[in-house]
């Protein structure tokens, strides 16, 4: 029997939700609370829920899951605020007893498919381990910044903060899950994966217990500007006190501000509770508001790690569906090992920010030459593609297009996923 024989893919409903959250227990490796249930039947996309199933028994019981994955339909923000349509892929897991036979590669693959047939151009996820997913064409599409901020950190001043209010509650589904959505889709920021409301999946407020570690319940912040809503940011707080020492923590989660002046307004709060010492963040861009109004940047002991990763599943729509900041006309050669349509080499025009992807004729000698997952880390503007070029990964064969491609795609902001999934 070969290594992937013996198992077939299929979808889930709900009558066998807890078939999948089973497999996902095993692989991520926790005891889930049986009060926290409620909460992952209401954060999983319900109708994007497929497993690879056993069929023979020398894999297993017939009809025992061996893997998991959900994934739901959105849209992300690409540079010039445009926006892709995307799936966000998440809770794949493979069970132990079914490990190194091939199943995360059928899942990946029979989710490739599934957008495709869809039309989605693009697929995006957080990865437990970062090298898992490059073997699949996912490439780094943004990083994040992991910050630890001291209680009363000073920042510079921005005009118009003092004015706005800030509004403190606990976080509601009914009440703010609106609110929340329509503040999230005025942000620009490339990267901002929507997080789809009324879909059955609304992550942003799902609060298991067995994942507080002993924080409070998610609080919501609220800055307003006369009434209007300008910022939010989930929140919860830890008092950790003894003998008059104070060394509580606060953790920030999904949050959003459309100005500067709603950014520090919001972060002041947030860096400023009693018994709090530590506001704790890892949803940062590297050039959020908050990093330049730090007057002490470094006293913030922060780290970059990675945020999402990137899938390019249709190339040229893809690419079609961003801004890009110079003109340029250039050939890519781009290998693809799991979707072939990719694999060829594109003509890329880009006249007055947008671009215009069609095959190049058969003998075209490419100016670029790399794997889609190079041009996938390029295409939300946070990597440059000269910084690559300078890595080896990126081949050029005409000389300076590698630095024409990295003034064409680099964003002026930079990329950020705002909320975890
Ligand atoms: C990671 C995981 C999904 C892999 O599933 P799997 O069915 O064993 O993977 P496959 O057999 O399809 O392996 C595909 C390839 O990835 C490689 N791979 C698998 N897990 C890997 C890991 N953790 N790190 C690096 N490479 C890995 C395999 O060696 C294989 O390489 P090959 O194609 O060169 O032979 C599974 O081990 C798991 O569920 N882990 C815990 C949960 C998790 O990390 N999920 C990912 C969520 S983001």
């Amino acid at each position: 029997m070969k290594k992937t024989e013996g198992y077939r893919t299929v979808s889930i409903d709900e009558a066998r939700i807890d078939e999948f959250f089973e497999v996902d227990q095993w692989a991520f490796v926790g005891e889930w609370l049986p009060e926290d249930r409620q909460d992952y039947v209401d954060a999983i996309p319900l109708d994007g829920m497929r497993a690879v199933e056993v069929t023979e028994p020398a894999r297993g019981f017939v009809g025992d899951l061996g893997g998991v994955y959900a994934a739901f339909s959105t849209e992300m923000i690409t540079p010039g605020a445009r926006r892709v349509p995307t799936s966000g892929l998440s809770w794949l897991g493979v069970h132990p007893s079914h490990r190194r036979r091939g199943i995360m590669s059928t899942m990946v693959r029979d989710h490739f498919e599934r957008c495709i047939d869809q039309g989605l151009h693009v697929s995006v996820l957080y990865a437990m381990e970062s090298e898992i997913y490059a073997r699949f064409g996912y490439g780094l599409g943004s990083q994040t910044v992991r910050a630890e901020i001291p209680r009363g950190a000073r920042m510079w001043p921005v005009e118009g903060a003092d004015d706005l209010t800030v509004r403190l509650e606990r976080a509601d589904f009914a009440k703010h899950d609106q609110l929340v959505a329509d503040l999230q889709a005025k942000l620009t920021r490339p990267g901002t994966v929507i997080n789809p409301v009324g879909s059955g999946r609304n992550a942003r407020f799902t609060d298991p217990v067995g994942n507080r570690k002993g924080m409070e319940k998610w609080r919501l912040l609220i800055v307003e500007d006369q009434g209007e809503p300008v910022g939010y940011a989930f929140f919860r707080r830890k008092a950790d006190s003894s003998v008059g020492i104070h060394d509580g923590v606060a953790q920030v989660a999904e949050h959003g501000a459309l100005t500067p002046a709603a950014s520090q307004a919001m972060w002041k709060v947030l860096t400023d509770f009693d018994l709090v010492e530590t506001t704790r963040t890892a949803n940062l861009a590297i050039d959020d508001p908050l990093v330049h109004q730090l007057k002490d940047a470094r006293g913030a002991r922060s780290r970059v790690i990675d945020n999402i990763w990137v899938r390019l599943l249709d190339v040229p729509r893809a690419l079609e569906c961003r801004a890009y900041f110079h003109d340029i006309d250039l050939t890519i050669a781009l290998t693809d090992r799991h979707v072939p349509a990719n694999a060829k080499t594109w003509r890329i025009v880009i006249t007055g920010e947008d671009a215009q992807v069609t095959e190049a004729p058969q003998g075209t000698s490419p100016d670029l030459a790399m794997d889609t997952r190079h041009l996938a880390s390029l295409y939300l503007g946070g990597t440059s593609a000269e910084s690559l070029h300078a890595a080896g990964l990126i081949a050029e064969h005409t000389d300076g297009a590698a630095r024409q491609l990295a003034v064409a795609m680099f964003s002026p902001v930079a990329p950020l996923a705002n909320w975890d999934f």
